[in-house]
């Protein structure tokens, strides 16, 4: 080894020890006689000094370092003299008197320096991703991650599980998103698809009688990116045979207790809370509510029902609702400007039509400027459906189910992090479980399957297949982490005949599902045990654990939100020959392209 130590290591007890430290100089200051080197690494920064005494050409030499340059010094570890200790760093009361320099490799002047305060513009630091993870904070999110990864491993390791690897090049996985495709040389005409998840093969997996999977998996899914998606991402992947819901929730929830002990400090107490999705829908507008802050939402509809108020009465006449939250003590902190601000949000976002407000007054009453419209006792009514107390506000949408749902989840989260409703360090983890097992989609009417087409239905429901599919409930769960689906699974189908009967619903004919999974169905045959698994999205609890709002922090090489690697410029051209063989021909852009 070059090094003796690491640039984090050497402490007060190593004073007077001759050591040789290598890393990249982070700063230099140069007082007149004596040159200070700081000297980093991953583990940390050291002081260098290297003064006259050392001689003309090694003073020298440290004088003509620049940032990020690489050297080797070699000298003797000695105490930091008096007033120059820094506490803020490990190895702040020590400081190395260097008597020899060598440059390794010289730096030319990067584009940020990796120790300045002030963070670079993120194209930037995608696109010189070394220079970006030299900095402190990416080095900590990525020992975190590695961290939480062998926790996640060792707990499993413990628990039974079998680590499997599961093919990238594939058949298509249905979750949801479009299929990053790879066509074939040597069929021509003919395509892999990278999986969305291993789905299929975990269960092929449990049908081949190994009763304990997990794998940290790659998943890659075509679809819009957001702040906490990218088109590939990494999964910690289970199944179970001979299980229900409970015994896969019992598990998770022994894993969340290890890791949020590990890695955050604090003792989670088991069961983790639990809530139906019928339940989060109402009280929260969202299948993955955050429940750190209060902010519930009251339905008035009834009393609605009862207003002149043409925009309450024909909502509800119409079948739809009026929905709302208060926001305790907080009136003051919206203008008429700032109302008019959130109420073009929630139109824009959400396609809301409008936002209706009340002020409670001093002497309990409720104000607005369409209280003239409503009858004074109809106002006591809500004032009570919503516990109204003097300087509180509460927000109403009147709309259908699906857009009061999503407009006041948007409105509550924003709220609540711009009036700092909770504090940022707390992590509130939840279930919501019993998910229906099909959304409708009103565009092309038919069933879509909320979760993906394998999940079961709940025992109780079975008959509502054939009766009345919108009312079934699925054996499904999701994990919540602080407002954000961590995770989501479900127990499966293992019986082939009710496979086919959701496929059918689903709009997968008969033809279809023989095409594309006929190798389950089959499968499904040959004495498949009860089973049930689930995944959780590893650079979303990453992103939680180490308290950030950005899923391309938690990542070593991140894709940006239109699916480009700024660093290697992927997704690139290839050459015609490349082309040929695989039978391709590019149609010509269109001119916007
Ligand atoms: P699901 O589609 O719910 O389930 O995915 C599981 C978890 O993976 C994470 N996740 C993502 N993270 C980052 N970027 C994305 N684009 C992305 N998509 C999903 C989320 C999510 O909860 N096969 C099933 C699991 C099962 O049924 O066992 C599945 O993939 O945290
Ligand atoms: P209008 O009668 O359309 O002028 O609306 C009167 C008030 O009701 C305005 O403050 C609107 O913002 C509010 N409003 C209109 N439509 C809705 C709606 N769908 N939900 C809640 N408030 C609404």
């Amino acid at each position: 080894m070059l090094r003796t130590h690491t640039c984090g290591q050497l402490r007060v007890e190593n004073v007077g020890q001759e050591v040789t430290l290598c890393g990249w100089v982070d700063t230099t200051r140069d007082h007149g006689g004596a040159v200070f080197l700081d000297l980093r690494d991953r583990y940390g920064k050291t002081q260098v000094v290297v003064a006259p005494q050392s001689g003309p050409e090694v003073l020298e030499l440290a004088k003509s370092l620049r940032g990020e340059d690489v050297v080797l010094v070699r000298g003797t570890v000695s105490h930091r003299l008096e007033g120059k200790i820094n506490a803020k760093i490990a190895t702040g009361e020590i400081e190395i008197r260097g008597t020899y320099v060598e440059v390794l490799n010289r730096s030319v002047t990067p584009p940020f320096f990796p120790g300045q305060e002030e963070l670079p513009g993120e194209d930037l630091r995608l696109k010189y991703r070394y220079l970006d993870l030299r900095r402190e904070q990416m080095q900590k999110t990525l020992i975190l991650r590695s961290r939480i990864e062998k926790t996640m491993r060792d707990y499993f390791e413990e628990n039974d599980f079998i680590d499997v690897e599961t093919p990238i090049l594939g058949r298509s996985t249905p979750e949801g998103a479009r299929d990053y495709l790879v066509p074939s040389r040597v069929h021509w005409g003919h395509f892999y698809a990278l999986p969305q998840s291993p789905q299929l093969y975990k269960q092929i997996m449990m049908i081949a009688g190994y009763d304990r999977y997990v794998q940290i998996a790659r998943c890659f899914r075509d679809e819009d990116l957001r702040a906490d998606r990218q088109p590939e991402f990494t999964q910690l992947d289970l199944e179970m045979s001979f299980v229900n819901a409970e015994d896969i929730i019992g598990m998770i929830d022994g894993l969340m207790v290890r890791l949020a002990k590990e890695h955050l400090g604090i003792e989670l107490k088991t069961p983790l809370p639990r809530m139906t999705y019928d339940e989060a829908m109402r009280r929260f507008g969202s299948d993955c509510p955050d429940l750190r802050y209060g902010l519930e939402i009251v339905d008035i509809s009834a009393q609605a029902k009862k207003t002149e108020f043409r925009v309450f009465r024909e909502t509800v006449d119409a079948g739809g609702y009026v929905r709302g939250f208060n926001v305790n003590g907080r009136a003051e902190e919206f203008s008429r400007k700032r109302i008019d601000e959130l109420t073009e949000i929630i139109k824009k976002d959400f396609g809301a039509k409008g936002l209706a407000w009340f002020r409670v007054e001093p002497d309990g009453t409720l104000w607005s400027p369409i209280s003239k419209n409503l009858a004074p006792e109809l106002l006591v009514e809500i004032g009570q459906a919503f516990s109204a107390k003097p300087s509180d506000i509460i927000f109403l949408v009147a709309d259908s189910w699906d857009v009061t749902c999503k407009a006041l989840n948007g409105l509550r989260r924003r709220l609540a992090a711009e009036l700092k409703l909770y504090d940022p360090k707390t992590m509130n983890f939840s279930w919501v479980v019993e998910f229906p097992m099909f959304d409708h989609d009103p565009e092309e009417n038919r069933w879509v399957a909320m979760h993906h087409p394998f999940t079961a239905p709940r025992v109780q429901d079975f008959e509502m297949l054939n009766t009345d599919p919108g009312r079934c409930r699925a054996q499904a769960y999701d994990l919540v982490i602080n407002g954000y689906e961590a995770g989501g699974g479900t127990i499966r189908i293992h019986n082939s005949d009710i496979q086919s009967q959701v496929f059918g619903l689903l709009g997968i004919t008969p033809e279809i599902a023989r095409d594309r999974f006929g190798f389950l169905l089959d499968a499904l045959r040959f004495g498949a045990p009860p089973h049930g698994g689930i995944a959780l999205g590893i650079d979303r609890i990453v992103m939680l654990f180490g308290g950030m709002d950005n899923i391309r922090d938690c990542i070593a090489f991140p894709k940006t939100q239109k699916a480009t690697d700024m660093m290697t410029e992927a997704p690139g051209t290839v050459e015609k020959k490349q082309l040929k063989e695989l039978h391709i021909q590019i149609e010509t852009p269109p001119a916007s392209a």
